[in-house]
C-alpha cells in the first residue's frame, strides 16, 4: 500500500498540535484546580478570601458558580462537577482558580482555607458490598440451569481471582482551552474521545444549549479510554471559567495531577465455582463478580456488563451464572480503559481453566482446546456464534509455534536448571465488537468536493494514534476511485458531524469508515450522472477509478478534476452527508438477552517466559500471535495495535501496580509506577488469518483497537507456570498484577 507522506511527516518532526501546542490567545487564563485531600468527609469551613486576593488571580469558582446542572453523571446521574459538601475521594475538585498564569494560580490555591468533618472511607470493594454500599444494582447474566448442572460433573472446583487496576499513560495528559464566542457561544478544544460528550455535558452544567457549545479535535495524543468519559470534566472547567470571566480559560493536568484525580481500570476480585466432566468438558460456571467501581458511576456499569459478556472467553458453556456488583468506594471513579471490562472476565475464566488443569492432573491447553466455541453455539447472552475462527486461530498457533516440541524442550530444560525456569502458555481470545450500548452504533460524515477537486472528510472519529483517520482516507479513496493525496481528514468537530457516540469499543474505523463510505457512494453516484451527460455512455455503465472516469475497467478521456468541474458548473451537490447504524444488533435489558455484537475477533496467542528464581526477576521472552483481524485495511497500523494492545495488557498483568495510602494514590510517577519499556518487549511475531473476509465491517475488515490487549493475559499464566516449576508445594492464588516481589515471595515463602 502506498504510504501516504503527510500524516507522518508532523507526527514524525513533532508538528503534529495537540491542545497545549494551540497558540496561546493573548488574554488567556489559567486554571488550576484545588481538590480534597482526605477520601471521605464533609466541609465545614472554605475561605477564599486570602486566596482571591493573591496576585494575579482573576476568579475563583465552586458549585455555586454553577449556572446550570451541577452534573457530569452520564449513565447514572451521580457525579458532581465541584464538590457542594461532601467529598468522596482524594483529588476529587473543590474549586477552580483562574489566573494570568499557571503558577500564580496554583500559588493562590494554597491559601484557600478549609476544613473537613471525616467520615468512615471504604477502599476494597467486599467491604463496600459487605456495607452494601454500591452504584447500581447488581447485574446477572444466565444460560442452561447451572443449580441442576453441578450434579452432571465429575469434578467441581471454586477459588477467588484477583486484578489490579491500571493507569492509561496516555502521552498527553489531559486538556482543554475553552474560548468565548460571541453572542455568550463557547468553542472548546478538548483532547476527549468524545466531543459530543463534551458538548452535551457542558451545555447542562452552563444552562446553555447545545448549540452554543461547539468542540473540536484534531487528534489526542492518546486515550485508551481515559478520555471517554474523563476528559469531560476538565473541559467544562474551562468553559465555566470562560462563561464567567469572557475570557479564554486553559487547563492542563501534569503527569502527577492526572494520576492522582483521574480514573483508571477497574480492579475486580471474584468468587468463581467450575464444574467439568471427567474427560474435560466445562459443564457449568458461576461466579460472584465484586468491581471496584469507585466513588461514582462513570461507566462503571457498561464495563461490567462486558465483564459478564465475556466471562466465558472462546470457550462453550452449556450452564452459566455469573453476577457483577459495582461496588461503591472512595477512590477516583474507575473507567474504561481498552478492553472494557472484557480483560477482567477474560483473566477470572482463564484462572478458573487453569486451576481445573492443574487439580484433574491435565495441560491447560487441552482443557482449552476442548472447550473452543465452535459455529452455531450461542453464548450465555442469546448470540448465536457466528464465523467462529476460534478453533481455525488455536489450531494454527499450535503449528505456527511447534507447541508440542516446544514444551517438550521447555520441560527439559526445567529438569535440568535449577534457579532458571522457563514457562509457556496460551490465551486465546473472543471479543464483541459494538458498543454494548445498542443505540451507540451509530456514526456520520461528511464528505466535501472543493471545486478544485480536492476532497474534505469529517467524521465522528477521533484520531488517538490508533490509525484510524489513516483507514478513513483509504475508504474514501476507493470508495471515490481517486489517490489519497487529495483528500483530507478535518478535525473531528461538533458542528460539522453532530450526535457523535465516542470513539471507543473499537468501533471508530467500522462506524465512522462505513458512514464515509456510505457519503461518498451518494456523490460518486451524482458525479456518474454528470460523467454520463459527456461522455453520453448509461451511469450504470460507468465507474470512476484511479483519477479518471472508466467505462468497461477502462480509462476514458475525462478525469477526476474535469469531472469535478463539470458537476460545480451543472450546479450539483458536491457536498454529502451520511449516517451510519449497525444493523442487526439489539439487546434485551430485561431479559439480558439478544444479538449485542455485530461479529466477534478471535486469535490465539503463545507466550514464553523465563523466570530467574533467586531474584524473582523475569523477563517475556517471545509472543506468537495468530490473529484474526478480518481483511486488514492497513496491515502496519494493525500489526501496531497488535503488538502495543499486547504490551499494554502483559504491562497490566505482571509490573503495572497502583499502591494507595488511605485513598492517596503513591504510584503517582513513573518513578514508582513502572509501564513496559523497550528491553522489557518481548519478541513479537504477528500471523493474521488468510482469508478471513468479515462480511459485517467497512471493506471486510475487522476492528482491532482492543483485542489483542487480552493475549497479554497469556504472560501471567507462562510466569505462574514457570513459577509452578520450581516450587509446587504451596498453592497458587490467582491474583494479578503478578511483580517480581509477588513472584519472589511465592518461591520463598513459608517454605517448610
Ligand atoms: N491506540 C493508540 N495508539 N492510542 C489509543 O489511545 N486506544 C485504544 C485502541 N488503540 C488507543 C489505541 C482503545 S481503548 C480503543 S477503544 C480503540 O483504539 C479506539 O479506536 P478505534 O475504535 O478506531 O479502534
Ligand atoms: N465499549 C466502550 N465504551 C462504551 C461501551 C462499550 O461497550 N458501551 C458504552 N460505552
Ligand atoms: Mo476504548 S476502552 O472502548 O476507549
Amino acid at each position: 500500500m502506498k504510504i501516504i507522506k503527510d500524516f507522518l511527516t508532523p507526527h514524525t518532526k513533532g508538528e503534529s498540535l495537540y491542545v497545549d501546542d494551540l497558540p496561546e490567545p493573548s488574554n488567556l487564563l489559567h486554571a488550576f484546580v484545588f481538590t480534597s485531600i482526605i477520601p471521605h468527609g464533609k466541609i465545614v469551613k472554605l475561605n477564599l478570601e486570602k486566596a482571591e486576593k493573591s496576585p494575579g488571580v482573576n476568579k475563583i469558582l465552586t458549585s455555586k458558580d454553577i449556572p446550570g446542572e451541577n452534573q457530569l453523571g452520564r449513565i447514572i446521574q451521580d457525579e458532581v462537577l465541584l464538590v457542594e459538601d461532601e467529598v468522596e475521594f482524594v483529588g476529587q475538585p473543590i474549586a477552580i482558580i483562574l489566573a494570568e498564569t499557571k503558577e500564580q494560580a496554583k500559588k493562590a490555591s494554597k491559601l484557600i482555607e478549609i476544613e473537613y468533618e471525616k467520615l468512615p472511607a471504604v477502599f476494597d470493594p467486599r467491604e463496600a458490598a459487605e456495607k452494601g454500599l454500591f452504584i447500581a444494582p447488581s447485574n446477572t447474566l444466565s444460560n442452561g440451569d447451572v443449580d441442576a448442572a453441578w450434579e452432571k460433573c465429575d469434578v467441581i472446583i471454586e477459588g477467588t481471582v484477583e486484578n489490579g487496576g491500571q493507569e492509561h499513560v496516555y502521552l498527553e495528559t489531559q486538556a482543554a482551552l475553552a474560548i468565548p464566542d460571541e453572542n455568550d457561544k463557547i468553542l472548546i478544544y478538548s483532547s476527549t474521545q468524545a466531543p459530543t460528550t463534551v458538548q452535551g455535558t457542558t451545555a447542562k452544567i452552563l444552562g446553555l444549549d447545545m448549540n452554543m457549545i461547539e468542540v473540536d479535535v484534531k487528534r489526542i495524543g492518546g486515550g485508551f479510554g481515559g478520555k471517554e468519559d474523563q476528559a469531560t470534566q476538565w473541559a467544562a472547567i474551562c468553559a465555566l471559567g470562560a462563561y464567567h470571566t469572557k475570557r479564554p480559560v486553559k487547563l492542563i493536568l501534569n503527569r502527577k495531577e492526572d494520576i492522582q484525580m483521574t480514573g483508571k481500570r477497574h480492579p475486580y476480585t471474584s468468587d468463581y465455582k467450575i464444574g467439568l466432566t471427567k474427560e474435560g468438558k466445562i459443564i457449568a460456571f458461576e461466579a460472584s463478580i465484586y468491581q471496584n467501581s469507585g466513588a461514582s458511576a462513570d461507566l462503571s456499569t457498561a464495563i461490567l456488563s462486558r465483564t459478564l459478556f465475556h466471562s466465558n472467553n472462546s470457550y462453550f458453556i452449556p450452564n452459566v451464572k455469573v453476577t457483577g456488583y459495582p461496588c461503591k468506594t472512595n477512590l477516583p471513579p474507575f473507567t474504561a480503559f481498552r478492553g472494557f471490562g472484557g480483560p477482567q472476565g477474560m483473566f477470572l475464566i482463564e484462572s478458573a481453566i487453569d486451576k481445573a488443569a492443574e487439580v484433574m492432573g491435565l495441560p491447560k491447553h487441552v482443557l482449552q482446546e476442548k472447550n473452543l466455541l465452535e459455529e452455531g453455539d450461542e453464548f450465555h447472552y442469546g448470540q448465536k456464534v457466528e464465523r467462529s475462527n476460534a478453533r481455525r486461530s488455536f489450531e494454527e498457533l499450535l503449528k505456527e509455534t511447534n507447541f508440542k516440541q516446544q514444551k517438550k524442550e521447555i520441560d527439559e530444560f526445567n529438569q535440568s536448571n535449577k534457579y532458571m525456569k522457563k514457562g509457556l502458555s496460551i490465551m486465546p481470545i473472543c471479543f464483541g465488537i459494538s458498543f454494548t450500548s445498542t443505540f451507540l452504533n451509530q456514526a456520520g460524515a461528511l464528505v466535501n468536493i472543493y471545486k478544485d477537486g480536492s476532497v474534505s472528510v469529517s467524521t465522528g472519529a477521533i484520531e488517538m494514534g490508533q490509525g484510524v483517520n489513516v483507514k478513513i482516507r483509504h475508504i474514501v479513496s476507493l470508495a471515490l476511485g481517486i489517490d489519497p493525496e487529495r483528500i483530507r481528514i478535518e478535525s473531528t468537530n461538533t458542528t460539522r458531524v453532530i450526535n457523535t457516540s465516542p470513539t471507543a469499543a473499537s468501533t471508530g474505523a467500522d462506524l465512522n469508515g462505513k458512514a464515509a463510505e456510505i457519503a461518498c457512494n451518494r456523490l460518486v453516484e451524482r458525479l456518474k450522472k454528470v460523467a454520463s451527460e459527456k461522455i453520453q455512455v448509461q451511469p450504470e455503465k460507468i465507474e470512476i477509478k484511479d483519477d479518471y472516469v472508466c467505462v468497461k475497467g477502462k480509462k476514458t478521456e475525462l478525469g477526476w478534476n474535469e469531472l469535478i468541474n463539470l458537476a460545480y458548473m451543472s450546479r450539483v451537490n458536491l457536498s454529502s452527508q451520511a449516517l451510519y447504524a449497525t444493523p442487526k444488533i439489539f439487546f434485551n435489558k430485561g431479559r439480558n438477552k439478544g444479538k449485542p455484537f455485530a461479529y466477534h475477533v478471535f486469535g490465539a496467542a503463545l507466550t514464553e517466559v523465563t523466570i530467574d528464581c533467586i531474584r524473582g526477576t523475569y523477563t517475556i521472552d517471545k509472543v506468537t500471535i495468530v490473529h484474526d483481524a478480518g481483511k486488514s485495511i492497513n496491515y502496519l497500523v494493525d500489526l501496531g495495535q497488535t503488538e502495543g494492545g499486547l504490551l499494554q495488557g502483559i504491562g497490566w498483568m505482571t509490573i503495572e501496580q497502583l499502591m494507595y495510602k488511605e485513598g492517596h494514590i503513591l504510584t503517582d510517577s513513573f518513578a514508582t509506577y513502572k509501564i513496559p519499556n523497550l528491553p522489557f518487549t518481548p519478541e513479537i511475531k504477528v500471523k493474521f488469518l488468510e482469508n478471513a473476509e468479515n462480511p459485517e465491517a467497512v471493506l471486510k475488515s475487522k476492528a482491532i483497537g482492543e483485542p489483542p490487549f487480552m493475549y497479554g493475559i497469556g504472560a501471567y499464566f507462562a510466569l505462574k507456570n514457570a513459577a509452578r516449576a520450581f516450587r509446587k508445594d504451596k498453592d497458587w492464588n490467582y491474583s494479578a498484577p503478578l511483580t517480581p516481589e509477588k513472584l519472589f515471595l511465592y518461591l520463598y515463602e513459608n517454605e517448610s
